[in-house]
């Protein structure tokens, strides 16, 4: 490779789950880089390997073969105590379902995980990450009552508060109504924008896709497609040629 280090890169990666007639080959052979303060998004039909990609890139399920590297850092092949380092100090994670601990404020959620790892939380990029999210005057609240969107922005401090090297999103807005849904791309786009982060995306959305700086398209777990500089009509032209041309390609 040349240039500077990825933040994130997949070298001809394989997983596959289930075996003998079971098996189901999720991803078949992706390669792909994610360069350092961009924001990529990636899309493709239900089944595609989306999340499964996402998965493996952030050290949360371990791929047959390939590589797959954060940084300078070769996922694949850490251990225990390795992908816990990982997953606590050099990647962060945005589910759809938001995954906040019912029981703590917005506060403490955002700053659980460091806490559990031991790590001392940076107050001035607290504050910027709460800032950045407006919810200032939501800390003390406990989730159930915070709306969905608010919920999900906590989600998305509790991702960036450790300064992580990149952060993964899996469908940030799919439980989301629309104005919501823009608020969380919004604040996405500024944590690229204003504050370096390097984001990842999946989206079925053509309209949040357009907010990346690229998007990557995934069919029968093989990269197919690439956009740069998207715009929402150029995302949903190319959905539609996947779904007619992939088929033929399957059959
Ligand atoms: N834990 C699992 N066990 C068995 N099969 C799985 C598992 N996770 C995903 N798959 C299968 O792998 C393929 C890719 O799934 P996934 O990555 O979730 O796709 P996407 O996110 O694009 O919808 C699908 O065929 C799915 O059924
Ligand atoms: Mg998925």
């Amino acid at each position: 490779m040349t240039g500077g280090v990825a933040a994130a890169r997949a070298v001809d990666v394989w997983k596959s789950y289930g075996t003998g007639e079971a098996a189901v080959t999720a991803l078949a052979g992706v390669s792909a880089e994610f360069e350092r303060g961009r924001f990529t998004a990636i899309m493709g039909p239900s089944g595609s390997g989306k999340s499964t990609l996402m998965h493996c890139l952030a050290g949360l399920d371990a791929i047959d073969t390939g590589e797959v590297w954060i940084g300078d850092t070769r996922v694949d092949g850490l251990r225990d105590r390795g992908l816990t380092d990982l997953r606590r100090r050099h990647v962060g994670f945005i589910f759809q379902q938001f995954n906040l601990l019912p029981t703590l404020t917005a506060a403490e959620n955002i700053t659980l995980p460091m806490a559990i790892g031991g790590q001392k939380v940076d107050q001035t990029w607290f504050d910027a990450v709460v800032e950045a999210v407006g919810l200032r005057d939501r800390l003390g609240h406990r989730p159930t009552q915070l709306s969905g969107g608010q919920q999900q922005r906590v989600a998305c401090a509790r991702a960036l508060v450790s300064r992580p090297d990149v952060v993964f999103a899996d469908e940030p807005t799919g439980n989301l109504d629309s104005r919501s849904g823009a608020e969380v791309l919004g604040f996405l786009r500024r944590s690229v924008r204003d504050f370096g982060q390097t984001i990842v995306m999946v989206t079925h959305d053509p309209v949040a896709a357009s907010c990346a700086d690229r998007v990557v398209f995934l069919a029968d777990g093989r990269i197919v497609r690439e956009l740069h500089a998207p715009t929402a009509d150029a995302v949903l032209e190319t959905m539609k040629h996947l779904d007619g041309g992939e088929r033929l390609v399957v059959a």
